[in-house]
């Protein structure tokens, strides 16, 4: 099987399956999976206490340094959604990784923002459909390809990306 000789990120909207997509397609390439949220979490504690306590800027800043050390790997890296609006993060992705946005018509997000833990959703969909919106064009602009999520099983989802990446098999 040909190899990634960069790290793969994994950006999109929150609740689009960043992690789910990204763990089933480390498997599917032989890689280690990474998981930005995950990384702060370990480090600093959970992501709603993060904001409550310190800040969304903060949050930030461990999401910054979070990116930069995952990076460090060639891996599969699911980010989270806010990742690509910091310039530094786009930047640092721009020069060391395969970027591939993972694209929504939204239409079944609401089950899966009901979990909670998502301290910028306040407002259930609207929220979401509103941060979306704002973050669409930093998504595009770092993207190397797209892969729209809408409505499809999470192998097609996985498939289409290995075909994008060269690596249909
Ligand atoms: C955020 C998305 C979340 C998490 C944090 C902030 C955002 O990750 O990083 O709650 O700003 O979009 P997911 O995209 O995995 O939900």
């Amino acid at each position: 099987m040909p190899r990634l000789t960069k790290p793969l990120v994994l950006v999109g909207p929150m609740g689009v399956g960043k992690t789910t997509i990204g763990k089933k397609l480390a498997k599917a390439l032989d890689l280690e999976f990474l998981d930005t949220d995950a990384m702060i979490v370990a480090r600093h504690g959970a992501i709603a206490e993060i904001f409550a306590n310190l800040g969304e800027a903060k949050f930030r800043e461990f999401e910054v340094e979070a990116v930069s050390q995952a990076l460090e790997k060639v891996a599969v890296i699911a980010t989270g959604g806010g990742a690509p609006i910091s310039e530094t993060n786009r930047t640092v992705l721009g020069q060391k990784a395969v970027v591939c946005y993972l694209s929504t018509d939204g239409r079944h997000m609401s089950s899966r923002l009901s979990g909670g833990g998502r301290p910028l959703i306040t407002d259930g969909l609207d929220s979401w459909r509103k941060i979306y919106a704002e973050r669409k064009h930093s998504y595009e602009s770092i993207a190397n390809f797209e892969v729209d999520t809408s409505n499809k099983p999470l192998a097609v989802i996985v498939q289409e990306i290995k075909i994008q990446l060269g690596i249909n098999e």
